[in-house]
């Protein structure tokens, strides 16, 4: 069977189809997947069966691999690259990170670098009624973009916001140790995607903290309006897990939450990996 890239019915994702993860893939499918992946944001592949040690070998074709405070605490043992969420708890101690992620963000935007993208392996999804939960919402910072007023786009093109690592509560807390690690950084408001061009914006509420030049109540009401506006509706794409999913997005034009509507005795269980990225411009 050879491989397919069917787009969804929203301005992102695509599922691609035809493709055996577990699988060494050669260099035109990898290329192609790439391709798909970079216009499309979000791709997913479904019915898969994968190792960790698979999972990390897909990810390193998109490059380095990227740790985050997460994984030091909740890793797959002898894969420091896989971070584990879950909600299953184990003799008492929880097994993954829980809760992670329901406030829209994008991933590490509070490094220097942050992560060219993620890639989500889906073991086990809550149900009820034979309905999954626990799905993930991605909305297209670049169709967000696109949409703006010329006007809007020439006062923001050039500006540069403030992320800083305290600014969001977290699924767990940060030691002193790790708020030392990652002083505050800037990244330009409206990027431009490395492999397509694409401009997008990348603002959020809780990791923006300040733009620079602008006063601290005209940039706390410019960064929630933009928030909201790339969040609208109309740029949403809301993924419905079913087990054996890979997907991945990308965390330049994509942002994305998840939504907390399970408990135990409904279990989560999903495997993810962090590639590497660069410098924003
Ligand atoms: C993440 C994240 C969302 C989810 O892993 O970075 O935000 O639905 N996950 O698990
Ligand atoms: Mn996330």
């Amino acid at each position: 069977m050879s491989m397919k890239v069917v787009p969804t019915a929203a301005v992102l994702g695509a599922e691609i189809a035809g493709v055996d993860l577990s699988r060494a893939l050669d260099d035109p499918t990898f290329a192609a997947i790439e391709r798909a992946y970079n216009e499309y944001g979000v791709i997913f592949f479904r019915g898969q069966s994968i190792t960790p040690a698979q999972q990390v070998a897909f990810t390193r074709r998109f490059g380095e691999i990227e740790f985050n405070i997460f994984g030091e605490r909740w890793s797959v043992q002898g894969n420091p690259e896989i971070v584990v969420l879950s909600n299953v708890t184990e003799g008492g101690r929880p097994t993954g990170v829980r809760r992670a992620g329901e406030r829209w963000h994008s991933d590490m935007c509070y490094t220097a670098r942050p992560p060219r993208g993620t890639v989500l392996y889906a073991i086990e999804v809550p149900e009820l009624h034979g309905l999954s939960l626990g799905d993930t919402e991605f909305a297209s910072a670049a169709a967000a973009w696109d949409a703006l007023p010329d006007a809007m786009k020439r006062a923001l093109e050039g500006r540069r916001a403030v992320f800083d690592f305290r600014g969001r509560k977290r699924a767990l807390t940060p030691t002193q140790e790790e708020i030392d690690r990652n002083p505050p950084v800037r990244h330009p408001i409206v990027r431009t995607h490395p492999s397509t061009g694409r401009k997008c914006l990348y603002v959020m509420r809780d990791d923006c903290t300040g733009i620079e030049g602008m006063e601290p109540d005209e940039a706390e009401a410019l960064i929630a309006a933009l928030a909201d506006h790339i969040v609208k509706p109309a740029f949403v794409y809301r993924h419905q897990w079913r087990p054996g999913d890979v997907l991945m997005w990308d965390n330049c034009t994509v942002q994305h939450r998840a939504i907390q509507d399970y408990d135990m005795p409904q279990r989560r269980l999903m495997h993810r990996t962090t590639m590497g990225g660069a410098v924003p411009a």
